[in-house]
């Protein structure tokens, strides 16, 4: 099977970008983006020979030429899948369009349950018994698409933020190289040209 052409945006640690990147077998990532100048991640692009276009948001007036600018960069590369990896943006409805069913996310939650930010603290604040990841397709409302995958563990009395970040991102960096390689191809080359 020939690999399908992946971008990957970022704006941190690329914790799940670098897993991404070292798992790579039925996808080949042909770019990256990411908005922040100072994300740790860039370093894993560059070991990679990865392309990595740096675009900071807060050097834009707004959203719409933000995201402009990446559609822009985009433009120079052939690809059938964006994969959001720890991306800190809130992506417009127009841009989501601009790449229909082409986008995916993974979510540090069992979502429906904890759209949005702080999972960990929530999970903990309400006595969850369980805690995990879902890697879902983007739509116009946060963290709302189509569930492609998920995987939980169990909450222990010990657990805290920082040991449920850890337990998840875990999960997160074998299940999101994983869906890449063995689900989405079906999906990815279903409409090559
Ligand atoms: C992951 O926990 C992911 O679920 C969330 O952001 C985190 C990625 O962190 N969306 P990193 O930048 O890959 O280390």
């Amino acid at each position: 099977m020939k690999a399908y052409p992946l971008v990957v945006f970022i704006s941190g640690a690329g914790s799940t970008l670098k897993a991404i990147i070292d798992a790579a077998n039925n996808y080949k990532i042909v770019a990256i983006i990411c908005n922040n100048p100072d994300a740790l991640g860039i370093e894993h692009a560059i070991k990679a020979n990865i392309p990595c276009h740096v675009i900071d948001h807060s050097k834009f007036a707004d959203k719409q030429s933000f995201e402009a600018e990446i559609i822009r960069c985009l433009s120079f590369h052939d690809f059938k899948l964006i994969a959001l990896a720890g991306f800190m943006r809130i992506l417009s409805p127009e841009f989501v369009a601009h790449y229909p069913d082409q986008i995916i996310n993974i979510h540090p939650s069992l979502l429906p349950k904890y759209p949005g930010l702080n999972t960990y603290h929530k999970a903990l604040a309400n006595n969850d018994t369980e805690h995990g990841t879902t890697i879902h397709y983007v739509s116009p409302e946060v963290d709302s698409g189509t569930i492609i995958a998920q995987e939980k563990f169990a909450i222990s009395k010990d657990d805290d933020n920082n040991s449920l970040a850890q337990k998840t991102k875990s999960i997160e960096q074998k299940l999101y190289p994983q869906v890449l390689n063995d689900f989405m191809p079906k999906y990815a080359q279903k409409d090559a040209k």
